[in-house]
């Protein structure tokens, strides 16, 4: 039986106490967070591994959580490629977008080890300072997602230039996934190399998809991507927006976790993925509300999910900066408390 309730969990494998970590919990609802953040700005902080360490660890001394996640984002391998990636208090940005196939074919292709060495020792230093106290999990975003911010030139509400692009140049794009997988894949690899326990795959806008489209443009590059990185022990998590419309698509998916989003229900996802773990998928609004009504509504999931070894306890989507401390204090508490 592995070691760490997280991994037990991620392998469907018997284990005692529901493990719980929730996404962006490294932020800045943290004031501990945002203490390191009015010294640095967040790039800085995404290039310096002892800063990123020392926030990797916030979350996990502060609460407690089973699982603590590198610091990092999903936008930094997307730099090299000759794109300038900036975070100007708030929204990213990248520049110049992609918006024609020429633009695709002048991407700069690079060697990961040498531009992204900053990320991997900060994965070093990091599994050096949690004494093997909790599995650290690394990620990427997915081809798809990652498509979406390069021709976007930023984050979008309704992504009419990501559906144009596709919709008008699908060779450009699959070129351009193709290529995306790889990076991905061999960045995930690299990672695991340097000592990543887990992983986690974020496609937050493949939602954004009506099924058929997600089958053709989302799903066979995250299957690349997986095949990439499998290695022995260590568990692979798709993260999908929108899950419920897409729960048929994946129950034979090569990973072992699906996390999904508060939209979906538990008892579906259960149903439509037997052979899958689950991660979820508290509504991280709900952090905002009185903390006996988020007891209940952790209460509500954690009994849904009592017989189920492969369930991991997490929030539908990243937790938002102004939610309050006290909260996520008995969130947990909540969790860890559950008898099974
Ligand atoms: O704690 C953790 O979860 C680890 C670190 C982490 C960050 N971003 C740090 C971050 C992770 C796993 C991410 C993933 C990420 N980044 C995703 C996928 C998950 C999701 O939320 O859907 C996406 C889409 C991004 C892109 C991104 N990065 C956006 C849209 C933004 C700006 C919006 C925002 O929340 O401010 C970021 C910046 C970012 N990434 C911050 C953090 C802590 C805030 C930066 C700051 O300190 O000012």
């Amino acid at each position: 039986m592995p070691e760490h309730n997280f991994i037990a969990a991620a392998f469907s494998q018997p284990h005692e106490t529901i493990p719980i970590w929730i996404m962006r919990q490294a932020g800045r609802y943290l004031p501990q967070y945002r203490e390191v953040r009015s010294r640095v700005s967040f790039l800085d902080l995404c290039h310096k591994p002892e800063l990123m360490t020392k926030v990797t660890l916030q979350p996990i001394d502060i609460f407690g959580f089973d699982a603590a996640i590198l610091f990092s984002d999903i936008l930094i391998p997307l730099a090299h490629l000759g794109i300038s990636v900036t975070f100007p208090n708030g929204p990213p940005k990248l520049e110049p977008p992609l918006r024609e196939p020429a633009d695709v074919d002048r991407l700069n292709l690079y060697d990961i080890a040498d531009k992204l060495s900053f990320v991997l020792e900060g994965i070093r230093r990091i599994r050096g300072a949690l004494y093997d106290r909790v599995p650290l999990i690394g990620f990427c975003g997915s081809p798809f997602t990652l498509l979406c911010y390069l021709v976007e030139g930023g984050g979008s509400k309704d992504f009419t230039e990501t559906k144009k692009f596709i919709y008008t140049y699908p060779d450009a794009a699959s070129r351009l996934l193709s290529l995306l997988a790889d990076l991905v894949g061999n960045y995930l690899k690299l990672q695991i190399n340097s000592g990543v326990q887990a992983l986690q795959l974020f496609d937050t806008w493949g939602g954004i998809l009506s099924p058929s489209d997600y089958s053709r443009y989302s799903l066979p590059y995250v299957q690349r991507v997986f095949e990439l990185c499998h290695t022995e022990g260590i568990p692979r998590t798709l993260y999908l927006g929108n899950t419920a419309c897409f729960l048929h698509l994946l129950a034979d998916l090569n990973c072992e976790v699906i996390s999904i989003d508060w939209r979906t229900e538990l008892t579906l996802a259960g149903r439509q993925l037997p052979t899958k773990a689950i991660q979820g998928n508290l509504d991280p609004n709900i952090l905002f509300a009185p903390t006996a009504t988020v007891i209940a509504a952790a209460r509500t999931i954690l009994e849904t999910m009592r017989d189920r070894d492969g369930f991991i306890f997490n929030l539908g989507h990243g937790i938002l900066p102004q939610t309050p401390i006290d909260n996520v204090r008995a969130l947990v508490e909540t969790v860890h408390t559950f008898r099974r």
